[in-house]
């Protein structure tokens, strides 16, 4: 051990250990527990992972005491407000803000690959047409496999971009097919001469009988929800993607891993789940009803689009997002929405109930974006496929992060075995 590095001491059945501690750039420090096994023989317990560092990485950062999420170092907030979708989408994927050149070549390359292969819409209609969009999604980003087979290398650098570029540019395609699948309307092809935010919308609300023009502020409003879904550390689903690419498997099936973990109620889930309670709770006098439930041990109900792991003051996204609301609904001359004021009046209740307070339990992202999603003319199905080509950038950045890293192991966790002993076969007659 180097004579300056920083250990901790572990003292196991008189015999003590130095495990060396690693200092980050932020956040607390880490206990590198990587020899520890071999040397004492022991695991660490850790279901959830709620005080593991699955990882090394350089992409974001959550101060979840200060309310803070950094994306290669630059606030949430800011960039909501300064930049766009794209452009994080560079800074995530090759660490900094690009120059205008390097933007418009980034711009260029997305948006020439925006359209799916024609026999991936056959795929599409294998599927029932009541299928939940997700459903769709998790089997044809799966099967983009079975399609892309100059991008599958993943010890190829070029094939690595390429698979990125594809998911970052199809993603919006293979979500707005989906929807247009479940209402039984024709796809709408990708256009270039749209924004990113601008496409997806056209893709999802234009049908061939007549003009639509995109609405540049939902356009906009668009555009930031994806920004402030791109990434988020090492959650369930980012983890779940670097787990299963840890094994050597194919970009496409790693997010189509991660698209199936994230919807999962407790996660990307809970979009929809938080705007389905809003209208089930339906009016502010049945809100401390809702309250007492979410309260009682043995009620299986949580107020959906509250709590996280991580933050235990505020989710930066959450305010970003409520701000959103009331903008769109402005917009879309709304100012009666009963689900906005159940909300608003909820996060009030809640925030000063001490249940809530002790246990730090704030609105999350997902409390104000199903609102203004509903208020664009999405259902409600659709809020989690919308969560899923957001964060599809964070996740493909935190797959090459991971496949680029030389120290890369397949991920294996251990346990503590509980369960039976060694014990012999037992002939049936003998049970
Ligand atoms: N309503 C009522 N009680 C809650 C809630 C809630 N939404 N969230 C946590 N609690 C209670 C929980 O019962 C527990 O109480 P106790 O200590 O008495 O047993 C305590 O708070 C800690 O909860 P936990 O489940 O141990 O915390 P966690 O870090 O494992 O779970 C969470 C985090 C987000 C899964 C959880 O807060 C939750 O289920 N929230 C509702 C679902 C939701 O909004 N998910 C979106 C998360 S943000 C976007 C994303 O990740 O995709």
């Amino acid at each position: 051990m180097a004579e300056n590095q920083k250990t901790a001491t572990l003292s196991l059945d008189g015999t003590t250990y130095e495990l060396p501690v690693l200092s980050p750039s932020a956040g607390p420090d880490v206990l590198d527990i990587r020899k520890l096994y071999g040397q004492a023989d022991v695991f660490t317990y850790d279901p959830g992972f709620t005080s593991t560092a699955s990882c090394e990485s350089k992409i974001t950062y959550i101060d979840g005491d200060k309310g803070e999420l950094l994306y290669r170092g630059y606030p949430i907030d800011q960039l909501a407000e300064k930049s766009h979708y794209l452009e994080v989408c560079y800074l995530l994927l090759y660490g900094e803000l690009p120059t205008r050149a390097q933007m418009e070549d980034f711009e260029y390359r997305i948006t020439r690959h925006t359209m799916i292969h024609e026999q991936i819409h056959n795929f599409f209609r294998g599927f029932r047409r009541d299928s939940h969009p997700m459903a769709t999604m998790v089997g044809v980003v799966g099967a983009m496999s079975a399609f892309y087979h100059d991008s599958l290398d993943i010890n190829d650098p070029w094939q690595r971009e390429v698979a990125s570029m594809r998911l970052i540019a199809k993603l919006p395609t293979i979500a707005a097919m989906a929807y247009k699948y479940s209402i039984g309307q024709p796809f709408v092809y990708p256009r270039n001469d749209l924004s990113y935010a601008e496409n997806f919308l056209n893709m999802c609300f234009s049908v061939p009988a007549e003009p639509y023009k995109v609405e540049p502020a939902l356009a906009k409003a668009m555009d930031r929800i994806f920004t402030l879904h791109a990434d988020h550390e090492q959650n369930a689903s980012t983890s779940t993607v670097r787990l299963a690419g840890s094994s050597g498997a194919n970009p496409f099936a790693c997010i189509a891993a991660g698209i199936a973990c994230l919807w999962g109620p407790a996660h990307g889930g809970a979009n929809q789940a938080c705007l389905e309670m809003l209208r089930e709770i339906g009016s502010v006098d049945k809100i401390p009803e809702y309250i007492k439930r979410a309260k009682d041990k043995d009620d299986p109900f949580r107020l959906m689009g509250f709590g996280h792991r991580v933050y235990k003051n505020f989710d930066p996204r959450a305010k970003v997002m409520k701000e959103s609301a009331d903008e769109v609904l402005d917009l879309l001359g709304i100012h009666d929405n009963p689900t906005l004021q159940v909300a608003k009046e909820l996060e009030k209740i809640a925030l000063e109930d001490e249940y809530f307070v002790s246990k730090k339990l704030y609105p999350n992202v997902d409390f104000y974006s199903g609102i203004i999603l509903e208020a664009m003319g999405f259902p409600t199905s659709m809020f989690t496929p919308i969560f899923a080509l957001s964060r599809t950038v964070g996740w493909i950045s935190q797959w090459k992060e991971m496949i680029e890293d030389p120290t890369n192991k397949i991920g294996r966790p251990r346990q503590l075995y509980t369960g039976a002993t060694f014990r012999d076969y037992v002939d049936v007659e003998k049970r």
